[in-house]
């Protein structure tokens, strides 16, 4: 693929008066004041909401990852919808490994399930390197995602290599990432290998999304807290920092997320990003306590306390915003992903409530 133009469109789409640059995201982002803390929610696009639910009747989920017009549709319906501060892709993180020439599906209420799980390796040396052609659809729809969100800002995405290589070995989700771990532990080499790979295949995924104008990407590492802290610097941290700092040029702010990484924050900011998703186990202030001054932080509201009371979800979202001043930058949004049973009406009060209560003037 070619790299040369490489962050063209994204810099140039941030620079234009009215373009993203300025928007609420972006400068929490970036640690620079805005008029109110932005926020949106992991797995905004989804099944709790009905249109989602209905767009999405009929047509199999990695196959709908593959048509740029349906794509498009569902991205926006959050946005509509809730009125967040950004978009972000309507994709999978196994997407571009199945563009890599991996068997897999995206099985309803299960995950991404895996034809032939990854034991040698013949079987990594089966995943190809990816190109702009192989994910072409993504590229259309960031195009006419950028379009049509005009000042809203649209936020790409990849699987970092551990969360990717777990789905890989273990075949499917896992509760205790056990084939993954004996493979790390037991064979270094053909582990390193493996993730050296999935880091081409994650960069090459997020090069082409910049390139089509996303304002920002994040790097889900969803199960790393799953490892160690000295684990995931052996294992993990030379993998994704490859990812992150592939970017470094790209002129647009990368979030690195995980659940359960307490103990990883400072070295999941090593990696290279600019912010640090943080889920509900710790909170704001103490995340950046252990993150460092140099980066913006984003959470963290358990998803689980959007099915109780509104007056308990008010609470929270009040201390949430409170415990995040101790950051230079917060981005709002939930530690984890939206549950299906989620009332869409609770996050569109969320987003006015967060809106309201930080509101600040801006010179
Ligand atoms: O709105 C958004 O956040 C963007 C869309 C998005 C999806 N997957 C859509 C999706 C994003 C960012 C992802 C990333 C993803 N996929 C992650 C990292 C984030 C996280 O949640 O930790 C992971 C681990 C996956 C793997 C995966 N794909 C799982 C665990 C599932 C859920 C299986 C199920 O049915 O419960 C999927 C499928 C999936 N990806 C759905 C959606 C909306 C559900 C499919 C459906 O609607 O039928």
């Amino acid at each position: 693929m070619t790299t040369e133009t490489t962050g063209t469109a994204a810099r140039d789409g941030a620079s234009r008066p009215g373009g993203t640059a300025h928007s609420p995201f972006v400068r929490a982002c970036r640690r620079q004041p805005g008029p109110h803390t932005p926020v949106w929610f992991m797995r905004q696009a989804g099944r709790s909401l009905p249109e989602y639910r209905e767009i999405r009747a009929n047509v199999p989920m990695l196959e709908s990852c593959r048509r740029p017009e349906l794509v498009t549709e569902i991205t926006l319906q959050p946005v509509r919808r809730h009125g967040v501060d950004a978009a972000i892709l309507f994709s999978d993180i196994v997407v571009p490994v199945a563009a890599a020439g991996v068997d897999l599906d995206i099985v309803p209420g299960t995950g991404p399930v895996v034809a032939e799980p990854v034991r040698t390796a013949a079987d990594v040396d089966r995943i190809r390197p990816i190109t702009r052609d192989d994910v072409s659809y993504v590229d259309e729809a960031v195009r006419l995602l950028v379009a049509e969100l005009g000042d809203t800002p649209l936020i790409g995405f990849a699987g970092a290599p551990f969360t990717l290589a777990s789905y890989l070995v273990e075949g499917g989700p896992s509760r205790t990432h056990a084939k993954t771990k004996a493979l790390m532990y037991g064979d270094p080499e053909l582990w390193h290998a493996l993730c050296a790979r999935l880091a081409e295949v994650a960069l090459s995924f997020l090069r082409v999304q910049v390139d089509a104008g996303v304002s920002a990407v994040q790097l889900f590492d969803s199960w790393a807290g799953a490892l160690s802290e000295a684990d995931y610097r052996r294992y993990v941290l030379p993998h994704s920092t490859r990812v992150l700092g592939g970017l470094a040029d790209a002129g647009v702010p990368r979030i690195h997320f995980g659940v359960g990484t307490a103990e990883l924050l400072g070295a999941m900011g090593e990696a290279g990003a600019d912010v640090v998703g943080v889920d509900w186990r710790t909170p704001l202030d103490t995340a950046t306590r252990r993150i460092g001054p140099d980066k913006a932080v984003q959470g963290n509201l358990d998803p689980c306390v959007l099915l109780a009371p509104w007056p308990v979800v008010e609470a929270e979202v009040r201390r949430i915003l409170d415990q995040g001043r101790a950051a230079p930058g917060h981005v709002f949004n939930l530690g984890h992903g939206v549950l299906p049973e989620t009332d869409p009406d609770v996050l569109t009060r969320v987003v006015a409530l967060v809106h309201e209560l930080s509101a600040r003037p801006v010179e």
